[in-house]
């Protein structure tokens, strides 16, 4: 019998990525104990190339964290973006249409770093490395997680268990099957993203619809540019030298971009495929699903990291308002609360990839509504609002 020890906590979160660190981040705020567990080491998670588009509610919630100084002096502000479609392009004037929302760029990578530091500064337990995470008796009163580390078995009592453990992490597959229903559309392509330091091709993000399909332009910073172009969702990334990549993005973009573009060595290449997914609920017993581990969306609508925000405000406020004053509603309302902005992102992160993209059994007919897409919502100040009110995000 392998010794066993246990601890108790709170909260136990699983998963230290931006889900789980501004979680317990917020919770150690509102005096609640909290402990994360990561089955990757520290640097593993800071290696992975994510979004890098946060919208105002999550920029505030970063700084509510005590997380936001860098972001603030170091993240870009952007009032608007670009669609082309086909060599036409449309500027797409986000602070206007919304009367006065804007979206700030910063990377992901970089959200997570801050997060980890304030977690560190504030003396916050997150166990890296944690093996073999899994969940015990989540819808009884004395829910428990173990884990395996440094060849001993741990055990972990807690009040609530946070699943921020991702698509591929142990909470959701702890739901049962008669309880869980997902919802899910795989997209026939994926996207091929290249990571540089060069100057970006433009000053604000430009997404690019083209006969050879789909291109982003992007950035982290003023000298750091971010590219994506859409390819096979089997593609072989060995097959993509970084020449090949510029060649085709020069392909895709609109003339003058290409002209302008300074291409360089990639810092990182890879291919992300490419999905719609919703679990319904977001809560069993004292489990409860937020960000990745409940949802995924294509990331053409950069709703990822945006949609793991609100499900954080809302699941923290809920504990808060819990111990705080013993209150269950908002705990009892989180799934449905959450699920409604998050079947909200899912339309418009469907809806961007739909119009933008180059679908293999595409009819002419397809073809000629994904132009008349393009063209009703340009034209349309309504439709250009409505557009630009989902971008920077619809209010929590
Ligand atoms: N045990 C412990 N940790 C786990 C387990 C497990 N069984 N399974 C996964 N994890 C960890 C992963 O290693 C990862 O660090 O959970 C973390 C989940 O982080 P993310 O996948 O980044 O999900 P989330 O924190 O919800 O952030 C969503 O990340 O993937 C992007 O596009 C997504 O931008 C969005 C954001
Ligand atoms: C990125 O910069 O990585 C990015 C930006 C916008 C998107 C997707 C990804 O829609």
């Amino acid at each position: 019998m392998t010794s066993r020890t246990q601890v108790r906590t709170q909260v136990c979160i699983i998963g230290a990525g931006p889900s789980g660190l501004l979680l317990s981040q917020l919770l150690h705020n509102a005096g609640i104990d909290t402990i994360v567990l990561e089955r990757q080491s520290g640097d593993y998670v800071l290696g992975r190339i994510r979004a890098g588009i946060l919208e105002q509610g999550m920029a505030d919630l970063l700084r509510q964290a005590g997380a936001g100084a860098r972001m603030d002096r170091e993240g870009l502000v952007h009032e608007g973006l670009e669609l082309c479609f086909y060599g036409d392009r449309r500027r797409v004037d986000l602070k206007e249409l919304t009367g006065g929302d804007v979206v700030t760029v910063y990377g992901q990578t970089e959200l997570t770093r801050d997060l980890m530091d304030a977690r560190k500064a504030a003396g916050g337990i997150t166990v890296y490395e944690a093996a073999n995470v899994a969940i015990h008796d989540p819808a009884g009163d004395h829910p428990r997680v173990s884990y395996v580390k440094d060849g001993k078995t741990h055990e972990i009592a807690c009040d609530f268990i946070a699943g921020c453990d991702g698509y591929h992490g142990v909470s959701r597959a702890s739901i049962p099957d008669s309880v869980l229903r997902t919802f899910e559309r795989v997209y026939p392509f994926g996207w091929l993203g290249l990571l540089s330091d060069t100057p970006p091709v433009a000053d604000e993000l430009v997404y690019a619809r083209h006969e050879r399909g789909f291109a982003l332009a992007s950035m982290r910073s003023q000298t750091r540019s971010r590219y994506y172009i859409q390819c096979a969702f089997d593609e072989n990334l060995k097959e993509w030298t970084d020449d090949r990549f510029w060649d085709e993005l020069r392909r895709r973009l609109p003339e003058e971009l290409a002209a302008a573009l300074v291409t360089g060595p990639s810092l990182e290449k890879s291919i992300a495929p490419l999905r719609s997914f919703v679990a319904e609920p977001l809560r069993h017993g004292r489990l409860f699903l937020a960000g990745d581990a409940a949802h995924i969306v294509p990331p053409t609508g950069a709703k990822g990291l945006n949609l793991a925000a609100s499900d954080i405000q809302y699941l923290s406020q809920a504990l808060i308002s819990f111990y705080r004053d013993k209150a269950e509603e908002g705990l009892d309302g989180y799934s449905a609360k959450a699920l409604a902005r998050i079947w909200q992102a899912e339309r418009f992160s469907w809806w961007m990839t739909m119009l933008l993209h180059r679908f293999p059994d595409s009819s002419p007919f397809d073809a000629r509504m994904q132009r008349a897409e393009f063209e009703n919502t340009t034209r349309s100040r309504h439709a250009l609002a409505n557009l630009a009110e989902n971008y920077v995000g619809l209010p929590y």
